[in-house]
């Protein structure tokens, strides 16, 4: 299902980056960016130009290469789920690397390139506020990133920033031959009792870029998940 309501937001000739691989998330944003007039720019490790966010070069190279942007949205994840009596400190370093400190380095690196009336868009998630045994690592990132988006609003006005928390979304990253069965116990649970669509965490991002009072906010797009 398609929630579809972002034709109300025009973004014509506003240039767009969004940082997140072409999967998932990212790629119905892209459309629906392109569809509201943006011009967008999608990267991800395997783009031209390509960026890793666990790598400050290439952000530095990216943000050369691209210039001025009105928007980013960054929306790359990498993850290291598991007990935490098993966790693997390297991979713990770049899921936190991806989600935390590469945005820092594209704040650092394209705060001076952002046009008047500009923002950052950072992806927290859902596991931020409702923890689960074997998410500690994304737990914590996605609290971080809602914490970076009030101290980046602050130090980086006017440029405005935010975090966007999804809930349980049918992206792509959890097909396979359990996802069914998940989806309906997640469904049943939620408040909206339904898991989310790219659609609908999209076009919540349209509305985020487009308002220029909404800043150095957490949007929760997760069904009220959070709250049971
Ligand atoms: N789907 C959900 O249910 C859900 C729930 C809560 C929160 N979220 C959050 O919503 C966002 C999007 O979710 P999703 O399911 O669409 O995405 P995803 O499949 O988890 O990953 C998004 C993209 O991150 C990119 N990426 C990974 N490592 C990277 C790196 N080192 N540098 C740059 N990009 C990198 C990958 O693109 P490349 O391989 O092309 O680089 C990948 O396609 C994520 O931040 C996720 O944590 C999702």
């Amino acid at each position: 299902m398609s929630c579809g309501v972002t034709q109300d937001v025009n973004l014509t000739d506003k240039k767009v980056l969004i940082i997140g691989g072409a999967s998932g998330i990212a790629a119905r944003l892209k459309s629906d960016l392109v569809a509201a007039g943006a011009d967008v720019v999608l990267v991800g490790r395997n783009s031209t130009p390509a960026v890793d966010l666990t790598d400050e070069d290439s952000i530095r190279r990216l943000a050369e290469e691209l210039g001025e942007v009105d928007h980013i949205v960054s929306v790359s994840a990498a993850h290291a789920n598991g007990p935490v009596t098993e966790l693997d400190m390297d991979a713990v370093h770049t899921a936190l690397d991806v989600k935390v400190v590469g945005p820092i380095m594209v704040a650092k690196h394209f705060a001076g390139r952002i046009r008047p009336g500009g923002s950052i868009l950072l992806f927290s998630g859902v596991a931020g506020w409702r923890p689960s045994p074997g998410l500690v690592v994304m737990a914590t990132g996605n609290v971080a990133v809602a914490a970076l988006a009030e101290a980046l609003a602050v130090e980086l006005a006017p440029i405005r920033v935010n975090a966007l928390s999804p809930g349980i979304i049918d992206s792509g990253s959890w097909d396979g031959p359990d996802k069914e069965s998940f989806f309906a116990q997640v469904a049943a649970a939620n408040p909206s009792r339904s898991i989310g669509h790219s659609s609908d965490v999209s076009a919540a991002v349209l509305t985020v870029l487009a308002n220029p009072f909404i800043n150095g906010t957490t949007l929760h797009v997760d069904g009220g998940a959070r709250l049971v």
